[in-house]
């Protein structure tokens, strides 16, 4: 499989992911033959991109971190905890541990692999996504970092939870696309401190992981917000979780800017985020995102074009690069794989569209 932009999809490929609704149900199959009103559909709902499995793209298998069954059911919980905060201001579910645990479970179990697959996430199901994923970001993160199982568990909830807070600012200044006031930014910030109260009595809910939901949006230089804590005064919990949320913010689709390539990202976060974020941290979270994920489409130094096949742990920006078109443009009769740590004379220059 091979992911591709929606503008690029034409009726009649055959879809090779999945894609669920914000409830958990299937909006399109996997293995569904693309009709034209099934790619408005997916206009409709802002979905820019999909995987797609076609001649070239054979073979190519697109390894998630955790169960699609998993990650479905998550986004779900996390909606109907969400839901319920908004009414009550508090939420009586106990699957947050069991959910986390399942999660924790299969990350353990898939070790060795990079984080290769954005979510598909589409505009109105982006905050469950979104809370999904830097659940399973952070929990990589502290795997590598060597917290046992109990703090584990505590991260992931308060990963899960971070963004509850959410439920009641409004939706008009959530979602506003133009830059916002400095009233609507100081109203967003609120969400921290009315999160945090949400959790904060939850029997479900351990202080640390309580704590994740107030200080995720503290920076190491102090120049976050709402304490203006800084350094290893911000619980390490929250120092991780403070960059898995940036990493997937600045990947994803928003309603005020299309996603950034990941690559580009860590290239940010590494550089300008530098300060803003625990440099040990940091380094452990990046070794474990694959910087070119397998199915993407790139441009080599030498002109020619080619679809990532796999990637290499130790040198990231070096995959192995299945050529599609050779470098005077012509579609390549045999697709030869190029191991890019042995042919050092190419770079990877960008990505692309195949
Ligand atoms: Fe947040």
């Amino acid at each position: 499989m091979r992911k591709i932009s929606l503008s690029n999809v034409q009726s009649g490929m055959k879809l090779a992911r999945s894609i669920y609704t914000e409830n958990g149900h299937i909006l399109l199959g996997a293995g569904m033959e693309l009709k034209q009103a099934y790619i408005n559909r997916l206009k409709d709902c802002n979905i820019s991109e999909i995987y797609i499995e076609d001649e070239i793209s054979k073979d190519i298998d697109v390894r998630d971190v955790i169960n699609e069954r998993t990650r479905v059911e998550a986004k779900a919980l996390i909606k109907n905890i969400m839901d319920e905060c908004k009414t009550t201001s508090h939420f009586t579910s106990d699957r947050v541990k069991s959910m986390v645990n399942r999660i924790i479970d299969e990350l353990l179990e898939n070790k060795d692999i990079l984080v290769n697959l954005s979510d598909l996430k589409t505009v109105d199901d982006y905050t469950f996504a979104h809370s999904v994923n830097v659940c399973v970001l952070s929990l990589i993160t502290g795997i590598r970092l060597g917290l046992n199982q109990l703090r584990l568990r505590d991260l992931g909830v308060g990963a899960l939870l971070h963004d509850i807070g959410k439920v009641v600012i409004p939706e008009e200044i959530l979602k506003k696309p133009s830059q916002l006031t400095d009233d609507e930014f100081e109203k967003i910030k609120q969400h921290t401190v009315l999160g945090y109260q949400m959790v904060k009595d939850n029997p479900n809910i351990s202080a640390s992981s309580a704590y994740i939901v107030l200080g995720h949006h503290e920076r190491f230089d102090g120049s976050g917000y709402p304490l203006k804590i800084k350094g290893e005064n911000i619980h390490l919990f929250a120092r991780i979780v403070a960059i898995a949320d940036v990493y997937d913010a600045l990947t994803s689709d928003r309603v005020y800017r299309k996603k950034i390539k990941v690559h580009e990202v860590i290239e940010y976060i590494t550089a300008l985020g530098a300060q803003q974020f625990d440099k040990t941290i940091l380094q452990c979270f990046v070794r474990n995102i694959a910087l070119y994920p397998v199915g993407t489409g790139v441009l080599l130094s030498d002109g020619a074009k080619g679809i990532i096949v796999d990637v290499n742990r130790e040198l990231p920006t070096r995959p192995i690069v299945r050529i599609i078109y050779n470098n005077n443009g012509q579609k390549a009769d045999a697709f030869t794989e190029i191991d890019l740590t042995k042919r050092l004379n190419i770079m990877i220059v960008d990505t692309c569209e195949i």
